[in-house]
């Protein structure tokens, strides 16, 4: 009886907050609805599978019932073997059947991968944020940005990876499966949206403290949408108007900020850090850790190790009047 008391002890509060678990599961964190090709064509095969391998489990046990029901009779041999025969061919038929379903979705896929006229992109993983670069015709088109991925429906998409330090693990759930960055390799990865929305991509393997604060903001877009934000990110960043931003400016460009961060248009060149041209026209500050907003700009550059604790963005102190202008000229680069 003893081990029944853990049960009884449950109470619709705790219901309540299994469920709750469960609602993390929801909006553009939810892994299942799929968006893409590949994504498409593997639940297909999952669900083959999955009906293959729950119809043999269902005979599986119907016959050990009916085994176990019968019981053992005189010359029972003799009636097992054209049954055993039968069952063998069967297991033979859906093992191949499988085999063939899964050769068929890899042709499937591999065929997304080489339909004309695809988007580059390079995407180097860093403790913890994703640089991302995009390829044009010509370098002058060459977009850098970071921790957000803007995809035209319906175009396949290459992206190269890579890594400069430990490895990473990119996914989208909703467009395709894993592939890891390893230091010192090119991977590469193909994606075709099919549907527009808001996704979220995430590392995939563990590597270190803020491993999971390594998050991209992922926009499946019209394609004269995807155009125009890709033209609107090849744009310098704007003058500061203001002598507040003028002084933010000044700051970014000759102080701390300036030995990681780019930003085209001005002085600074840096690669060590994410490229900032047009960083108030992404979703998230610190790879997906805060909504972008002007509180969240003072919180994050004020005290980035309480935000993000053993990130590489230091603390660098400045005085309330440095940081106002920071922030508002940072709140310019859109
Ligand atoms: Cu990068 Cu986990």
């Amino acid at each position: 009886m003893r081990r029944r008391e853990g049960f009884d002890k449950l109470s619709p509060n705790h219901f309540v907050v299994f469920c709750l678990g469960l609602s993390g599961c929801a909006g553009k964190q939810n892994i299942l609805p799929s968006a893409g090709a590949h994504t498409d064509a593997f639940n297909t095969l999952f669900l083959v599978f999955l009906i293959v391998c729950g119809v043999m489990y269902a005979l599986v046990i119907g016959f050990l019932a009916l085994a176990i029901l019968r019981g053992r009779r005189e010359g029972g041999d003799d009636q097992v073997r054209p049954v055993f025969k039968a069952w063998v061919g069967l297991i033979t038929i859906g093992l191949i059947g499988l085999a063939f379903a899964s050769w068929l979705t890899d042709r499937a896929m591999a065929s997304y991968a080489a339909q004309p006229n695809p988007v580059r992109i390079r995407l180097t993983a860093n403790q913890w944020w994703w640089s991302v670069e995009y390829f044009g015709s010509y370098p002058g088109e060459t977009v850098r940005t970071a921790n957000e991925l803007h995809l035209p429906v319906g175009r396949p998409v290459h992206i190269e990876l890579a890594s400069n330090d430990v490895i990473h693990s990119f996914w989208i759930p909703n467009l395709a499966g894993k592939q890891d960055l390893i230091p010192g390799r090119r991977t590469d990865i193909a994606l075709l949206p099919r549907r527009t929305g808001q996704f979220r991509g995430q590392c995939a393997e563990f590597c270190g403290a803020q491993h999971a604060h390594m998050a991209l903001d992922v926009m499946v877009e019209p394609e004269a949408q995807f155009l125009n934000w890709w033209r609107s990110q090849l744009k310098p960043a704007p003058a500061p108007r203001t002598r507040l931003e003028q002084a933010g400016a000044n700051y970014i460009v000759s102080r701390e900020c300036s030995v990681c961060h780019a930003i085209t248009g001005t002085p600074i060149n840096a690669r060590v850090g994410p490229d900032l041209t047009h960083v108030a026209s992404r979703k998230s500050i610190a790879a997906g850790t805060l909504p972008m907003n002007r509180g969240n700009l003072y919180a994050w550059i004020a005290d980035p190790q309480g935000v993000k604790p053993g990130s590489r963005m230091p603390y660098i102190g400045l005085e309330p009047r440095e940081l106002d202008a920071v922030v508002a000229y940072l709140e310019t680069l859109k």
